[in-house]
């Protein structure tokens, strides 16, 4: 009887390839099989675990990264098409050995409970106001409808998007931030 699980075990496409990446500014390397999910590279190999796993669909949210500024979900994405790419997760959102103010705006308005969707929500977050300084609420809830938190924290999420937004936009004029 012919071992069906042979042609499998042996596929060229799951044997590992090296493949060049830019994760947060740094160019590095991986050794991966090219249809690897990107958050398995970045948390196993990469030691990144900003990106969590939840759903493992590509319906949570909770494994987001920065790709080429699009807030993108890493467990959809095979590690080939990552390539050439520039990819950043929460781990490189900050600078100067300060939180980036997205993440500082969550911390002031206690927006977790247990955390886990927040790397989505952060990340989710900092892709909106690239593109938009100034969102109404309709647009916040809009962008981050598709971010799942099972524990309900979600009018906490939604005063620290607004809390950031007034950051980023002092940030800007020189001004102190606060939510008029
Ligand atoms: S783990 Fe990727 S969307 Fe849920
Ligand atoms: S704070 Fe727990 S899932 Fe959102």
């Amino acid at each position: 009887m012919q071992d069906d699980r042979r042609p499998v075990a042996n596929d060229p496409r799951l044997a590992p390839v090296r493949h060049g990446l830019t994760v947060n500014g740094r160019s590095v390397a991986v050794e991966a099989a090219p249809g690897t999910r990107l958050l398995y590279v970045l948390r196993n190999d990469l030691a990144l675990n900003g990106p969590k796993y939840g759903c493992g669909l590509g319906q949570c949210g909770s494994c987001t990264v920065l790709v080429d500024g699009r807030a993108l979900r890493s467990c959809a994405i095979p590690v080939r098409a990552a390539v050439g790419r520039r990819i950043t997760t929460l781990e490189g959102l900050g600078s100067g050995g300060r939180l980036h103010p997205v993440q500082e705006a969550f911390i002031a308005e206690n927006a977790a409970q247990c955390g886990y969707c927040l790397n989505g929500m952060i990340l989710t977050t900092v892709a909106l106001l690239a593109a938009n300084p100034d969102p109404s609420e309709a647009e916040i809830r809009s962008s981050l409808q598709a971010n799942l938190c099972r524990c309900g924290t979600h009018i906490e999420i939604l005063r620290a998007v607004r809390a950031a937004a007034a950051r980023l936009r002092a940030a800007r004029t020189g001004s102190d931030g606060g939510e008029a």
